[in-house]
């Protein structure tokens, strides 16, 4: 053993000290100390911020991606002083059919109810439908806030100042018909309000997912030009298989997503339109949703008339002198979609259909839609 003083070293207070080979008998610096304590402080506080149990009435969440329940602690709305969910379902008047709000205490308010989904099933014309109660006010355009991390950073203030203004009694609404499939909309939403009413309006999928490919191909185009065709894109070339990563059908996996939303909400705070439906008898799917947001029915049947030239039914509206004026949805709604190649079809119907049952089963009711005449989603199976 090499006993040369050479490996030892004088410490003042310890006396004769083996000299240091690893960190153990360094000197830490002061600011080295300093530094770490720094450190682990930040560190703790980042791990608060990210904790379900963080208190988020007054922070939005960084965005990290959840994957537990967070605690049911509402966002307070300070100018409210209510959790935006309590004015829902209001006391007066509904068997009277006049409306439930009083001219008072006009401001933008959170919304409390959304229109999740489902992109192309008849998202835009529930909107122009619901405008017509004088209960509903809803937001002009998609907001994209609990779908765009950068957007729901921003802050449940800043999402109230894209409102609307309405007045105390009103239903403020907003649409983004991203919300439904999109991975994080869910707990977000629940964060900002446990009491959220949904609408989730579904269609037959495979007509859904053509419609998305439609919107993808013209948007914003007046060329018609569908290539690559939506059968070179749903399929792939290298197995003959559905390509089931293509975005255009993956809103159309109804189960998988909604199995995510019913992680944080009761079924009964989502009401499920069936957007076939919505296309022959918008009444009465407009009526449901009357219901479901306990509201006066005050959309008559009255204001939807069938045009022949649009092929779908367009509202009447008051014009000027007492004559009513038809207003239809935007070119971009209401779309001749391509005959799809059988084999494709057969392929989609065999993907969906056990999908669909499932998905039947979790909301406890089946919906009507047929695609083509070819397939419904009533088909017995
Ligand atoms: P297509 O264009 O494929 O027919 P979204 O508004 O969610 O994008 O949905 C668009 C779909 O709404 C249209 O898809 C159409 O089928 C449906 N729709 C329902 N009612 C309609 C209406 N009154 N006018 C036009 N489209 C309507």
């Amino acid at each position: 053993m090499n006993m040369s003083l050479n490996n030892y070293i004088y410490h003042e207070e310890a006396g004769l000290l083996p000299r240091a080979k690893g960190l153990c008998c360094r000197r830490i610096s002061k600011a080295k100390v300093l530094g770490l304590l720094v450190f682990v402080g930040l560190a703790l506080f980042l791990l608060t911020l990210s904790s379900p149990h963080y208190d988020m009435n007054q922070k939005v969440d960084s965005g990290a991606r959840r994957r537990i329940l967070p605690k049911v602690t509402d966002y307070i709305d300070p100018a409210n002083k209510v959790r935006p969910g309590n004015s829902i379902g209001l006391h007066h008047d509904i068997q009277n059919n006049i409306p439930v709000h009083k001219k008072t205490d006009l401001r933008q308010r959170l919304p409390q109810c959304l229109i999740i989904g489902v992109k192309k099933a008849g998202t835009g014309a529930m909107v122009q439908y619901l405008k017509l109660h004088p209960d509903i006010v809803i937001a002009d355009r998609e907001l994209n806030f609990f779908d765009y991390e950068r957007n729901f950073k921003l802050g449940f203030e800043y999402y109230k100042t894209l409102m609307p203004p309405s007045y105390e009694g009103q239903i403020t609404m907003e649409k983004t018909s991203n919300y439904f499939h999109n991975k994080d909309s869910e707990w977000r939403v629940h964060s900002m309000n446990s009491s959220m009413k949904m609408i989730l309006i579904v269609r037959e999928p495979i007509a859904r997912a053509v419609s998305d490919y439609l919107q993808r191909k013209l948007k914003d185009k007046n060329t018609i030009d569908l290539t690559p065709t939506f059968e070179e894109l749903i399929i792939r070339p290298k197995n003959g298989r559905i390509n089931e990563g293509y975005p255009g059908i993956r809103p159309s996996f109804y189960y998988k997503h909604m199995l995510r939303w019913l992680k944080y909400f009761p079924l009964s705070q989502i009401h499920i339109v069936d957007g076939d439906n919505l296309v022959r008898n918008p009444f009465e799917e407009v009526y449901a949703v009357e219901s479901f947001l306990g509201l006066p029915h005050l959309i008559t049947q009255d204001r939807f008339v069938f045009s022949d030239k649009k092929g779908f039914y367009c509202m009447s509206m008051d014009g000027f002198n007492g004559t009513r004026q038809e207003q239809c949805l935007s070119k971009g709604k209401g779309r001749k979609h391509p005959d799809i190649d059988e084999g494709v079809m057969e392929m989609l119907t065999d993907l969906f259909r056990p999908l669909n049952q499932q998905f039947y089963k979790l909301i406890g009711k089946s919906l009507t839609g047929k695609i083509n005449g070819s397939y419904s989603l009533n088909t017995k199976i």
